[in-house]
């Protein structure tokens, strides 16, 4: 992959694309999506920002060590989500987030396609050794697909952030080493080839 430090990027996977989000640019749909409480409801930032407001926080997404991606379904060209990335080179660490902002496209595994490809990208690419993801507690959902995709629990923090609900939430800690992600991608291949086989 030829990415210039500092550039926009763009990554794809089968029925996705990601790319950066344009500060300048940004679509009526996100400014939806960060207005709509159910959309909203376990994410961290600020509610109901207009577009000057997202212009502003999407600019400090400067694709170096932080990434805001864009994710287009490539069927409609329709943008879905909002990938984010927080790059600690020098702990070879990173902290990723999702958010699919058009509710259509929940229960579509959008979530497990698009992050398979920012692990190959962080593993391979950006050389990380590890990657985190935090979940509220009650983010059902979001703690199934960590599971599906072999993230392990690392622990979880009691009473951790304030909820929209006036209450607080327990966040739970996930990660994912590269050399656990090499040995499960070596595991899938081994069981591919033996299906092939028979
Ligand atoms: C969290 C989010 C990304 C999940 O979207 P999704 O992957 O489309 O979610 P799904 O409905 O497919 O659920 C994922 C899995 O959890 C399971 N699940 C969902 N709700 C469940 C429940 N109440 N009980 C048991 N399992 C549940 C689903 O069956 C599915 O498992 P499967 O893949 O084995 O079928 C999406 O809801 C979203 O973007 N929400 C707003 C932003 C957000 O909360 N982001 C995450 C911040 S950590």
């Amino acid at each position: 992959m030829r990415w210039k430090f500092g550039t926009p990027i763009t990554l794809e996977t089968e029925n996705y694309i990601l790319r950066s989000i344009e500060p300048a640019h940004i679509p009526g749909e996100i400014v939806a999506w960060f207005a709509d409480k159910e959309v909203m409801r376990y994410m961290n930032d600020p509610m109901g920002m207009d577009n000057n407001q997202l212009s502003r926080f999407f600019s400090n997404y400067k694709n170096t060590g932080n990434f805001a991606l864009l994710i287009h379904d490539k069927a409609t060209k329709k943008p879905v989500g909002i990938f984010r990335i927080y790059i600690d080179f020098k702990n070879e660490m990173a902290i990723t987030s999702i958010m699919i902002g058009d509710k259509d496209f929940w229960g579509a595994a959008v979530v497990l396609e698009v992050r398979e490809r920012i692990i190959q990208f962080l593993f391979s690419a950006m050389k990380i050794e590890k990657i985190c993801g935090y979940v509220r507690s009650r983010n059902l959902p979001a703690l199934f697909n960590y599971s599906r995709q072999h993230f392990k629990k690392e622990g979880v923090r009691i009473r951790q952030i304030r909820n929209r609900e006036g209450g607080f939430d327990d966040v739970v800690e996930f990660a994912l080493f590269k050399e656990d992600w090499l040995e499960q991608k070596r595991v899938e291949y081994a069981a591919l080839k033996t299906k092939e086989e028979t």
